[in-house]
């Protein structure tokens, strides 16, 4: 794994003389005493964390914890007090303004909360404005912003003002304004809080598939312990400036760090939040039927399993085939088709929760496949996922 960004030791601090503050912090002094005492506000003390090239790494906090001042430090936007920034292995904060010009420009994209649209401009042209002030001529950028407004499924509405567009809509300019830049890093301020629930979940959900295909790094900030735990390869927690823990998932609903995590996640029962999309992955092996039988041993072969998943040309689930079978089937000369089976394995909806795939998961030495109204399959959950979620 790359490191794309390292943050070493930030601090923030807002007040006349930020520094004059610090020894104070160092010492222990809370947050709202620094405040009283000194008319200084602690935005970000200490913080520490990686970010791997093509990771969603999630930065989780109550309102006020810093998560804005932390993510608006990545960028410059704020400047830090202390501390070192990381880019590609490039400390940003020695660069000049022309570098600095540069990360923002190219490397770096920034999503807000309020989407942040320029009400004046139409669609396509919001889109289209970070490589108009870079320069670029107008037909080659107009063709870059209608291709990012497609990946956010919004061809047919450049020319509509973003004022005649929904909240989820006016995200999508937000989103594909960001990419059109073809950015390294994504920086996502809270994008889809503004957005009703329904429309947060799609948003979330179509996020994680561009991002399936994109492979950004991204930094998604959110304060919902859920949005965290679903969109996020590894989740920072925050609390009043500095970071709690960090870890997967998983590694923070198994310990806990602090009793302030634990708070956090005591009401969680994992079976009852985790969805079966929550915990699918991407079967590392599968087979199109079209590619028989000789490929799917190759597959399993070359994976180490001992069963595979065939589909066929729509990605729609035809069954399993094990190593036994296709191994007899190529001595008595049968084909693919001839040994798919329907009978050894349970099939599921993205939707269902944990709890409810229990009985499937001990029932059955198979993976689970997560299939879509259409019988398309969509992942794979392995039972380890399911039973792990108990204990
Ligand atoms: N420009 C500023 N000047 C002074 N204090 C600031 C400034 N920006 C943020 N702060 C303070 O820094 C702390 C962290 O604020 P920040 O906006 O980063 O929180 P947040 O976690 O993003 O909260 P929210 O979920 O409400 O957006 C707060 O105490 C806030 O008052
Ligand atoms: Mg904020």
């Amino acid at each position: 794994m790359t490191v794309k960004l390292e943050v070493q030791n930030l601090t923030k601090i807002f007040g006349s003389k930020p520094e004059s503050v610090i020894d104070l912090v160092k010492q222990g002094v809370s947050k709202d005493e620094i405040l009283k005492k000194t008319g200084h506000t602690v935005g970000i003390y200490n913080a520490s964390f990686k970010v791997n090239e093509g990771e969603i790494f999630v930065i989780m906090g109550l309102s006020g914890s810093g998560k804005s001042t932390l993510i608006r430090c990545l960028n410059l936007l704020n400047k830090p007090t202390e501390g070192k920034i990381y880019i590609d292995g490039e400390n940003i904060l020695e660069y000049d303004s022309t570098k600095l010009r540069e990360l923002r420009q190219k490397k770096i994209a920034m999503v807000f909360q309020h989407f942040g649209l320029l009400s004046h401009r139409n669609v396509i042209e919001n889109v289209e404005y970070g490589l108009e002030v870079r320069g670029v001529p107008r037909e080659e950028r107009r063709e870059i912003a209608k291709q990012a407004l497609a990946s956010t499924g919004l061809s047919g509405w450049e020319e509509k003002m973003p004022g005649e567009l929904s909240g989820g809509m006016q995200q999508r300019v937000g989103l594909a304004r960001a990419l059109a830049n073809d950015p390294d890093i994504l920086l996502m301020d809270e994008p889809f809080s503004a957005l009703d629930p329904l429309i947060r979940r799609e948003m979330q959900f179509e996020l994680m598939e561009l991002q399936s295909r994109l492979k950004k790094t991204i930094i998604f900030i959110t304060h919902d312990i859920n949005e965290a735990f679903k969109i996020g390869d590894r989740v920072a927690v925050m609390k009043d400036g500095k970071i709690e823990q960090i870890g997967t998932p998983e590694e923070i609903l198994a310990s806990p760090e602090s009793e302030y995590i634990e708070n956090f996640i005591q009401d969680i029962d994992r079976s009852k939040v985790f969805q079966a999309k929550h915990v699918m992955y991407k079967p590392s092996a599968l087979v199109f039927s079209k590619e028989g039988l000789k490929a799917a041993i190759k597959e399993m072969k070359s994976n180490g399993i001992s069963s595979v998943f065939i589909v066929d040309n729509q990605r729609k689930l035809l069954g399993l085939a094990t190593i036994d079978d296709a191994v007899r089937a190529v001595k008595e000369n049968k084909s693919l088709n001839d040994i798919i089976r329907t009978d050894l394995y349970y099939t599921t909806d993205e939707e269902a929760y944990l709890q409810d795939l229990i009985p499937k998961a001990t029932d059955s030495k198979y993976p689970i496949a997560v299939v879509n109204e259409n019988n398309k399959l969509m992942g794979i959950i392995s039972r380890v996922a399911v039973l792990s979620a108990l204990v």
